[in-house]
């Protein structure tokens, strides 16, 4: 195991009776605040109008940033930065999912910048200081609520790329599970299916010696495999939305990359798809998964691939650990396809080959001219992943 050193300081409260903690909460850090959200999905829900209520019971300035995209786009970072300087605004309320909570960050750190925040995504500026951010998470997926970094868009320049600052890490995230009952089939398996990827990119590595963070990773995946099909179901089961809302946090908060070297393979191809053609992020996820750990599957990684599908999908081990291995990836493909209802082709999700080429050499260069995961993936790899993916 390496070295390592781990420090998540966000709060979480955690559970159907939070919300009376808000304002308090709030108050630890400022008084006037930018209230930020998507389409409208909270107010449908009713939660807005919950939180507008606790802003005027306890004399709460706020400002609104409303319509947050799925995959946020650096557009609505500039009028946030805009809607900040303005009001003189001290804390930012991010509520909703990944991108509301995503482009929050960028707007947090941005506005101490004299740059365009996109510089920030494409580093030519870098978060120096941020404003403090709190989070009410309204889907579990991303784990943006319990994470320093954000993926942002550009669709002048066709590009979605990550950004992380130790400043942007929420203080804290409220998460309620109710909250995510009236999130739709597709959402809910997008969100699991980006938890099991989280969880898979870190899990993915080779003779680590992190053999306990290899085991928590296997509890997560257990957990997404088990709940994900009631919630699909079901809806409104507290017990199934609350263990996919805390495996969301605890995916990608650092705890299972720790004393491991983890650099991710699948997200940089994924973004990509994104980015050319908006889909979302978990269902592009979902499709790539299975191919890319089929293309990699090799006498180096046969026992890590095996070890995978005997402890997470329960496949018993034989004398041949290819076969074995195979059966681990039609497992986790089944699941998706079969379990979850997500369309597992790039055709059914609007994707043909025109692109794929220029997508594989924008994900080699996004990542510096290869993706260097558990297995060194250059263009024509990826290439080879996308069009097993059609
Ligand atoms: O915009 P509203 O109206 O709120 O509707 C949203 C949106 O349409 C809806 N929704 C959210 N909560 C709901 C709800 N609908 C009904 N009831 C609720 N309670 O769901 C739709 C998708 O929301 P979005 O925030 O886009 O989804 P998600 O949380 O999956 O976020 C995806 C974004 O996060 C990025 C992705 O790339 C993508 O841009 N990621 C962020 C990461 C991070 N910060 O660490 C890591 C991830 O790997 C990921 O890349
Ligand atoms: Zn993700």
């Amino acid at each position: 195991m390496r070295d390592f050193i781990f420090n998540v300081s966000t709060k979480i409260l955690f559970g159907r009776d939070q919300m009376k903690n808000l304002a308090k909460e709030i108050k630890n850090y400022g008084s006037r605040v930018l209230l930020s959200y998507g389409g409208g999905s909270i107010k449908r829900s009713g939660l807005y109008d919950e939180i507008i209520k606790i802003f005027e019971e306890n004399n709460i300035f706020y400002k609104e940033l409303s319509g947050i995209e799925p995959n946020p786009r650096v557009e609505s970072a500039r009028e946030g930065v805009k809607i900040l300087k303005e009001n003189d605004l001290d804390f930012i309320l991010a509520v909703g999912g990944g991108s509301v909570i995503d482009l929050s960050k960028l707007v947090a750190g941005a506005v101490f910048l004299d740059c365009d925040p996109w510089d920030i995504v494409i580093r030519k500026a870098k978060i120096e200081k941020a404003l403090p951010i709190g989070t009410i998470l309204t889907l579990a997926a991303t784990g943006s609520e319990m994470d320093a970094g954000g993926v942002i868009t550009n669709p002048e320049t066709k590009q979605k790329l990550a950004f992380g600052s130790p400043y942007t890490l929420p203080k804290f995230s409220i998460l309620n599970p109710e909250i995510t009952y009236t999130v739709n089939a597709k959402h809910t398996a997008a969100g699991v299916a980006d938890i099991m990827s989280h969880t898979m990119e870190n899990y993915f590595t080779l003779k680590d010696g992190a053999y306990m963070q290899n085991r928590l990773a296997e509890g997560i995946l257990k957990t997404c495999i088990h709940y994900g099909p009631i919630a699909m179901a079901e809806p409104e089961n507290y017990e199934a939305r609350s263990n996919i809302m805390w495996a969301s946090s605890w995916a990608i908060n650092g705890l299972l990359s720790t004393g491991k070297a983890t650099p991710w393979s699948v997200h940089p191809m994924e973004h990509e798809l994104s980015a050319f053609y908006d889909i979302t992020h978990g269902i592009g996820l979902a499709i790539l998964t299975p191919r890319f750990l089929s293309y990699i599957l090799n006498e180096d990684t046969v026992d890590m691939i095996r070890d995978f599908g005997v402890n997470v999908f329960g496949v018993e081990p034989s004398e041949d650990k290819f076969n074995d291995a195979k059966k681990a990836i039609a497992n986790l493909h089944k699941f998706f396809e079969q379990d979850m209802n997500i369309p597992m082709t790039l055709g059914e999700v609007g994707i043909d080959d025109k692109k794929l080429e220029e997508m594989a050499e924008a994900a080699a260069r996004h990542s510096g001219g290869s993706i260097k995961g558990v297995v060194e993936l250059k263009k024509d790899d990826i290439l080879e992943i996308y069009k097993a993916s059609l």
